[in-house]
């Protein structure tokens, strides 16, 4: 069989802009509402493999109308960042993590497999390119926003022939517009988000159009976010852009920190969620990784067992929760599980000395 090319940073073209966009002061960015100058942009056929790799001024793209995202979402996606240290060096969190999922939702997606290493060799240069776009201030950074999808022109409903994979770059702030103020979440069984056998542990578009809806009803029942269940047992997955946390004291006293598993694919594979749960371990809190009936949760809170609780991506990094409505009924969590020495507080905390570089870490790449 003929080996077809995979994407080659060597073989990356620049073309620069003549016309640079207008950036804006971190304060005013909202999140995801800018776009830096440049793109990276590869080109995928069944029968010549990846393109080379480009990097272009940011702009509107053609594509066939027939092209099967458009039609059957075939379409995969990732969520990472780039950070600004004190010296002005740029760094990225964990980049491997997010080329091996995307791999694998493209994968259960039948779209092409790629060198996640040479992907981030060209996201490397693009923001290097893009260098003065990126926020030097905690708490903000360049969002990247790999995506590919199926460019495949027609109706039929085949697998992938030709594809695109795009790199998309916006400065942002932080995802909740109150920042660090403590969420209320809605649990609405109506709406399930995944269920065993389905594609809930997939980063892909089809994941997250359906939440659309259950989002504007957790509006208006005074809730920010949803958090989905399923099944009878009310079995947590997470709310939507965010995997969950809950810190509870078991009725013996203990501090436990429990969190959906991943195994029965009902939840993203979280690279803050995992980084989380690693350093979590490492200062010695026994962390409950298993299937979570949301029962653990209500019992907890009408207890006054559960301590904390937040959610935690890349987008929203980690967002406190301070209040659960189920049944119409509301759930409070003490207000010290969000403040000064809280567990969510310090981690959040140590999460940023590492994103920052202001502590030597594995998980932080220099890239100058
Ligand atoms: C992320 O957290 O990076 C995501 O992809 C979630 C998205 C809805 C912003």
């Amino acid at each position: 069989v003929k080996v077809l090319p995979d994407i080659q940073a060597s073989k990356l073209k620049v073309t620069n802009t003549s016309r640079p966009l207008p950036k804006c002061e971190p304060e005013e960015l909202g999140f995801g509402k800018v776009i830096s100058d440049h793109m990276l942009m590869i080109q995928w056929s069944a029968a010549e493999g990846w393109n080379a790799p480009e990097i272009v001024p940011s702009g509107p793209i053609g594509l066939h109308p027939f092209s099967h995202v458009f039609h059957y979402a075939i379409e995969c996606y990732e969520g990472m960042k780039a950070y600004k240290d004190s010296d002005g060096n740029i760094r990225m969190f964990r980049p491997e993590k997010n080329m091996e999922r995307m791999n694998v939702s493209a994968s259960r997606l039948c779209l092409p497999n790629f060198d996640g290493d040479e992907l981030v060799k060209c996201i490397k240069e693009l923001l290097r390119l893009d260098r003065d776009w990126i926020p030097q201030k905690k708490g903000y950074a360049m969002y990247l926003r790999p995506v590919m999808f199926s460019t495949t022109p027609w109706l039929g409903l085949t697998q992938c022939s030709e594809a695109m994979l795009f790199v998309l770059q916006s400065p942002v702030g932080p995802y909740f517009k109150s920042g660090y103020v403590p969420i209320k979440l809605h649990v609405d069984a109506k709406y399930i988000r995944a269920w065993p056998g389905g594609t809930g542990n997939v980063k892909f578009g089809g994941n997250y159009a359906p939440t659309v809806a259950s989002q504007i009803a957790a509006a208006k029942a005074g809730c920010s976010q949803a958090l989905y269940v399923y099944d009878k047992e009310e079995w947590v997955t997470e709310a939507g852009t965010m995997n969950m946390f809950f810190l509870i004291k078991s009725t013996s006293g203990t501090l436990q920190l429990f969190t959906p598993s991943l195994e029965d694919g009902c939840i993203l594979p979280g690279i803050t969620r995992l980084s989380v749960i690693e350093l979590a371990k490492e200062w010695g809190t026994e962390v409950v990784e298993e299937p979570l009936p949301l029962k653990i949760v209500i019992d907890a809170c009408e207890q006054d067992r559960c301590l904390e609780a937040f959610g935690t991506g890349t987008a929203a990094v980690l967002q406190p929760v301070g209040a659960l409505q189920h049944n119409g009924k509301d759930y409070t969590l003490p207000e010290d599980g969000f403040a000064e020495g809280s567990f969510q507080m310090k981690m959040l905390a140590k999460l940023k000395e590492i994103q920052y570089g202001e502590i030597e870490h594995p998980w932080s790449v220099c890239i100058t």
